[in-house]
């Protein structure tokens, strides 16, 4: 995977096949501290020690049709690789909270891709029945995204609407142009 966004999107779609009602996606790109940082949380079953321990480890996977789960042992590895760090907090129940930190500057650290695409592929799926919330932090710009307020003004149209798709996708390419234009660090 060469883009950090395909892993955000394998994570987030984790927190889907955990039941998930709410996730919420945070990326922080913060060049004066030389950091970039993902954190994803969810709502969703969440998982006991044991689990949770198994998790970060390539060959296991709670999924029957394959042997081995690579989402979460992906970005723990592209962490790893640009200096940074990884971890995973859950709770039976309670949901999972997923960061990913990442050395700004560093020349192995994947570019992120386009965030854009990432976010309304995985509404165009999932969009009826899960929530999600998106904070990108620019230096000292934030750009802020939710389905929520999407669905508060579509009433009866669905938000997997290939228009409706497209409108996010135009709304957080401008927003990330934006915030990207206006920071001064
Ligand atoms: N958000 C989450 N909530 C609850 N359990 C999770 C979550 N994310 C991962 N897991 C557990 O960790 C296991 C490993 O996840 P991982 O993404 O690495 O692999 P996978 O989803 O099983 O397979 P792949 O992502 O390669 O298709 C999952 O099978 C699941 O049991
Ligand atoms: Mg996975």
């Amino acid at each position: 995977m060469d883009d950090l966004s395909l892993h955000v999107l394998d994570i987030i779609e984790n927190a889907v096949t955990a039941g998930a009602t709410n996730v919420e996606v945070r990326i922080t790109d913060d060049e004066r501290q030389n950091l970039f940082m993902i954190e994803i949380a969810d709502n969703g079953r969440g998982m006991d020690k044991e689990t949770l321990k198994k998790a970060i480890d390539p060959f296991y996977t709670t999924k029957t049709v394959r042997k081995v789960g690579l989402g979460l042992s992906m970005l723990a590895q592209a962490a790893k690789e640009a200096g940074g760090k990884f971890g995973v907090q859950s709770q039976p129940g309670r949901g999972t909270k997923i960061h990913a930190h990442f050395l700004h500057d560093h020349i192995d650290r994947k570019p992120l891709g386009d965030m854009a695409e990432t976010i309304a592929a995985f509404i165009a799926g999932n969009g009826e029945k899960v929530d999600l919330t998106y904070h990108h932090r620019k230096g000292d710009q934030e750009f802020f995204f939710c389905t929520t307020e999407i669905k508060k003004v579509l009433e009866e149209i669905t938000i997997c609407h290939p228009e409706v798709i497209s409108f996010i996708k135009r709304e957080i390419r401008d927003g990330l142009k934006s915030i990207s234009k206006r920071s001064k660090i």
